[in-house]
């Protein structure tokens, strides 16, 4: 194969910003690149870039009249999620990443890898892409730079951040941003031809310096462990960040629910990972004149205002959600989203050049070449697209984006929604008594894993506010974090926290609630509950609706699995605090007495029910 020429002019490489320069220009010289390319976030870029992915063979461009300027690209077996065993925080000491973070002395990894950056980028393109997280301008957003040597990251940062020139003007001289190292580790020898999907399948290595707001990547091109401005940095840095600070760096989704009367509320939801925040950021709901907007998918930032609100951004520009199980009938509007200008990854292609993967149709294709580019029938036996397969596009595509999505000031949150898949004992819908409780409701979520990280499907792990692969430092630290935001401003201020459970299952494993659309009586409840207005019980566990105070019209639900959803198995609940006061033991003194006397008070409470 002959080698491949690059398009694109290289701007002018010497910023003003005399730290960037030098960063960039010590970056060169230890990976080695055979040129090095300033992105300028420009649509000529963006369509080189596609050209280059093209012609080495990563992306292959999907039939232009079904969805025109899109592609597919297929990874490497071996890359194909979150590496969560190879992810650290190498903060100055252990204790300060905390127990459910990998640690490595900061000196110690950094030496490891300068080894393994050096000449890392020979034979490729080193491009520096400078990236704003957040509206340009809003006080709540921040600049990073990424440099990486993979075009399909630098086509993905171009959809998933705000990419150019722009962002080094709002950095001027001295502006602070994190600075984000990145390398597939797959350098080329003279005339060696590139492999469609560079990696390395030996070493990878995701770091984060907590203090120096570094982060230095090696050896996977997949999703959040390469695009470095959404988890690396809009999660675990900017965690650090927003403690620092007197923020909240959070894994949430942002939506807007209006009611038919035309008022709207703004409401934040933390999910583990593919457990539904696509689906429920920009759901269409079944309840007549409801509606729901999207603001974010993924990440919210959230400050509070003069006005002693907290106020809410979606950090990022664009979707990257997981493909399988996403149709028109579980979620249109993502569908919609990504009908052009969109990069499918690891999804199957059809015979005449479209995407396909498994929940997309009700009857699967005759015939398709599957993630692994082999033929593929629904005899094979196999799934044709991975489960983690994933769309990228950008947000201002979705049909339902508020119009208030870049509001640089953010959106005033009223209810924040914790979650996760659990397929008994948690209910429906249960809300915290104040901000104390709902910050043990967040610190104690749990769910049943999927398939977002490699090799961990099915099993149940707690996950504080979904933060437990991004939380920059030390869980324990961020509790204390949550309780500080609480005191932060007067209670009537602060938004309400709930906790919800689509996946409820009966004794058959059927589930109970049918999810997506039917959400909206949820919100809807929730809604009402912001202003007072729909009963709630009192529970041992937070205050549940009772099935007359859902509305549940048109809705083909027997009372008994309404009961059930509703219902809270107190034994089951006793049964489960043992693995909440191990769950917490883990923190030792960093574990803030709050959430101890959370436990004890729950512990009593149960104890007095029936
Ligand atoms: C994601 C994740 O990709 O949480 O959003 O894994
Ligand atoms: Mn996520």
């Amino acid at each position: 194969m002959a080698t491949i020429t690059i398009e694109v002019e290289a701007p002018a490489s010497n910023p003003r910003h005399t730290r960037l320069g030098r960063w960039v220009d010590e970056a060169a010289q230890m990976c080695k690149p055979d040129r090095v390319h300033w992105c300028d976030g420009s649509p000529e870029e963006y369509q080189a870039m596609l050209r280059l992915l093209v012609q080495t063979g990563t992306a292959i461009p999907l039939n232009e009249e079904k969805r025109p300027n899109s592609y597919l690209v297929r990874s490497d077996p071996a890359d194909v999620a979150r590496v969560e065993d190879q992810t650290f925080i190498c903060s100055r000491t252990k204790e300060g990443a905390g127990p459910t973070n990998n640690w490595e002395d900061p000196a110690k990894m950094k030496q490891k890898l300068a080894g393994l950056f050096a000449g890392s980028m020979v034979g490729r393109t080193m491009y520096v892409v400078p990236y704003s997280m957040g509206p340009i301008g809003s006080p709540i957003s921040k600049i990073g730079v990424e440099i990486t040597d993979s075009p399909y990251v630098v086509v993905s940062m171009h959809i998933m951040s705000r990419v150019g020139s722009h962002v080094l003007d709002v950095l001027g001289e001295d502006g602070e941003f994190v600075r984000g190292l990145h390398s597939v580790g797959a350098p080329l020898a003279p005339n060696q031809p590139d492999s469609p999907w560079s990696c390395n399948a030996q070493q990878k290595y995701i770091c984060h310096f907590p203090e120096t707001r570094e982060i230095w990547s090696y050896g996977s091109g997949y999703g959040g462990n390469a695009l470095l401005g959404k988890k690396c940095h809009a999660l675990r840095i900017a965690s650090v960040q927003a403690r620092d600070e007197g923020w909240m760096a959070e894994h949430m989704l942002i939506l807007k629910l209006t009611s038919p009367s035309g008022q709207a509320k703004y409401m934040t939801g933390a999910f583990p990972s593919a457990c539904g925040k696509t689906n429920l950021s920009m759901m269409i709901p079944t309840l007549p004149g409801w509606k729901v907007e999207t603001i974010g998918d993924d990440i919210a930032w959230m400050k509070f205002g003069a006005d002693g609100r907290l106020y809410a951004i979606n950090p990022e520009y664009g979707f990257f959600g997981v493909a399988p199980g996403t149709s028109m009938k579980s979620n249109a509007n993502a569908m919609l989203t990504i009908n052009q200008n969109a990069i499918f990854t690891n999804c199957a292609m059809t015979p005449d050049g479209d995407v396909w993967w498994e929940g997309m149709t009700d009857h699967k294709p005759a015939k398709l070449i599957d993630w692994l580019r082999r033929v593929w029938t629904p005899e094979s036996g196999r799934k044709a697209a991975h489960p983690n397969a994933r769309f990228t596009a950008a947000a201002k595509q979705c049909p339902v984006i508020a119009p208030e999505w870049e509001d640089p000031k953010g959106v005033p949150i009223d209810a924040i929604l914790f979650g996760g898949r659990r397929a008994g004992i948690v209910p429906l819908i249960t809300e915290a008594f104040n901000w104390q409780h709902g910050t043990f409701l967040g610190a104690t979520a749990s769910s049943e894993t999927t398939a977002a990280i490699t090799g961990k499907e099915g099993r149940l792990r707690r996950d504080p506010m979904a933060m437990l692969p991004f939380c920059g430092y030390h869980m324990g630290d961020y509790f204390a974090h949550w309780l500080k935001m609480g005191v932060h401003s007067n209670a009537s201020k602060l938004p309400k926290i709930f906790y919800v459970n689509w996946f409820r299952q009966n004794k058959k494993g059927e589930f109970l609630w049918p999810g997506y659309g039917e959400n909206s009586r949820v919100l809807k409840w929730i809604f009402d509950r912001c202003d007072g207005k729909v009963h709630a019980k009192e529970t041992p566990i937070g205050r549940t609706p009772e099935a007359a105070d859902l509305d549940i019209k048109g809705l083909d639900i027997k009372n008994a699995d309404l009961d059930e959803l509703l219902s809270v198995d107190v034994e089951g609940w006793k049964a489960e605090v043992p693995s909440i006061k191990d769950h917490f033991a883990q923190f030792g003194a960093h574990l803030p007495r709050e959430l101890n006397a959370e436990v004890q008070s729950l512990e009593q409470r149960l104890q007095a029910a029936k």
